[in-house]
């Protein structure tokens, strides 16, 4: 265990107290001291006693040397801070300096038994560091030698204050590796989890992290900004977000949260802006609430430069409404970006299987009739009319005549604004989707 700070030591008392042999190292004499002498270097409840008891027993030792550490190790889990520069990046150096110890100490110590040793990060680091920066650093610290070294991410969920018991109930353990010598060592490592380990890609492990915690930064900020509102309005935000909570289908629940396309629809927008002037009026700020508006702009922007960037004329949109299975065109992204792309002088065909122009009444007509004046010219009555001679296609439904026409007869570009069309349609050449 690289490094005994808050993740290395319960990591260490964890897996040391389910027998595994452990050998802690920090470059910190008064962390390794405290651990000789059976205490935790740091405060987290349960820890003292976990680390004693490993002392005791045998299966927890604690040094200032990385190769006292790695000397018949299979594993090393690299737990060194990942603190900001002064620029708000990321300060690698620690890590950088751990593999290079590691590598070193490889170069003079009895490999173990398995014959190979993996180097997994346990670190909070950027997408790409251990391609990028962990790999080459043991591959050239290890040059000219016959030692097999593998590498992987292994993200910790833990958190502060809980810490031991986030890690026996971690909500996700997963692997990021190539090498599946290393994911079986890690399986290894945690098999007494009651957890399946999912193997990925190393980015998609480095990166998963970062999206938990923005995300946890975010819910956080959502509750204050309601809060900070309903507080002036009298109203009692604890209940209101208690009762928010219950909602498991459309609240804390996966709705909402797979990449795609922009919000719209007559709901979303409409309310958000209600939200937010009652806000201006009541003098609270809500950064955070005003920026979705904000980002939900650069979701269209993006497509739009995308279709500049295919260097198509004839495009064909397949989905206009907001949403699948609607003819609500209030708002919906999809008429702004047909509007954007007519405007730049694109030849636009649209196809959508529920809207049909001469069944839209009230503000779904008016909305349509500002926007686009000549829907009657633009829409066709099949995919295939629309795709006919179309160098793009934007896909925005994924109803079945959609599918089967673009698979029978795919343009140039296709831009999945849907990310659910399926492995054929997505294997087609010029297939983009949007956000991966
Ligand atoms: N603290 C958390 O709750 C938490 C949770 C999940 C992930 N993480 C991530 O885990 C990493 C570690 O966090 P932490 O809070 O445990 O950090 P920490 O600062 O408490 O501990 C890091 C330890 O690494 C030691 N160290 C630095 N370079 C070393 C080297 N070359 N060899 C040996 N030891 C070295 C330091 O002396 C220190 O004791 C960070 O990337 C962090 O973002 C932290």
């Amino acid at each position: 265990m690289i490094g005994l700070g808050y993740v290395g030591t319960v990591t260490a008392a964890c897996v040391a107290s389910h027998g595994h042999d452990v050998w802690g190292v920090d470059v910190d004499a008064a962390k390794v001291g405290e651990i000789r002498v059976g205490r935790s270097p740091v405060a987290e409840p349960g820890l003292d006693a976990l680390v004693a008891q490993a002392v005791a027993g045998g299966t927890l030792h604690a040094t200032a040397s990385c190769i006292d550490a790695v000397d018949g190790a299979d594993v090393s889990l690299v737990c060194v801070g990942t603190p900001s520069t002064a620029r708000g990046g990321t300060d690698l150096s620690y890590v950088r300096r751990a593999v290079d110890d590691i590598a070193a100490a490889m170069r003079i110590v009895t490999p173990p038994p398995s014959g190979q040793h993996s180097v997994v990060i346990r670190s909070t680091v950027p997408p790409g560091t251990v391609e990028d920066v962990v790999a080459p650093a043991l591959t050239g610290g290890l040059a000219g030698t016959d030692i097999t070294i593998g590498a992987a991410m292994c993200p910790e969920f833990l958190r502060e204050g809980s810490g031991i018991a986030d890690f026996f109930a971690s909500p996700l353990l997963v692997v990021g590796t190539r090498d599946p010598r290393v994911a079986e060592a890690v399986t290894n490592l945690f098999g007494f989890l009651d957890q399946p380990v999912r193997v990925v890609d190393v980015r998609i492990a480095e990166a998963l992290k970062y999206a938990c915690n923005a995300f946890h930064a975010t819910k956080v900020s959502f509750a204050n900004e309601v809060s900070r509102l309903l507080r002036l309005l009298g109203v009692d935000s604890r209940e209101v977000m208690s009762l928010f909570c219950e909602d498991q289908v459309l609240n804390i629940s996966s709705a909402y949260l797979r990449p795609g396309f922009a919000f719209g629809g007559s709901c979303l927008p409409k309310d958000l802006r209600s939200l937010l002037h009652l806000a201006r009026i009541s003098g609270a700020d809500l950064p955070l609430l005003a920026g979705t508006l904000a980002t939900n702009e650069l979701v269209i922007n993006e497509v739009v430069d995308r279709v500049v960037a295919c260097d198509a004329r004839s495009v064909a949109l397949l989905g206009l409404s907001f949403k699948m299975n609607t003819d609500d065109l209030r708002e919906s992204p999809n008429v702004e970006l047909a509007e954007r792309l007519i405007g730049k002088g694109f030849d636009v065909r649209i196809y959508d299987p529920v809207v049909n122009p001469a069944r839209l009444v009230g503000a779904n007509r008016r909305e349509v009739e500002s926007k686009l004046p000549h829907l009657r010219r633009l829409l066709a009555h099949q995919p295939s009319e629309a795709l006919r001679g179309a160098d793009a296609a934007i896909i925005s439904s994924s109803d079945h005549t959609v599918l089967d026409t673009l698979l029978t007869s795919p343009p140039r570009h296709l831009i999945d604004l849907t990310g659910r069309l399926g492995s054929q349609v997505e294997s087609l050449p010029g297939y983009e989707g949007l956000g991966w």
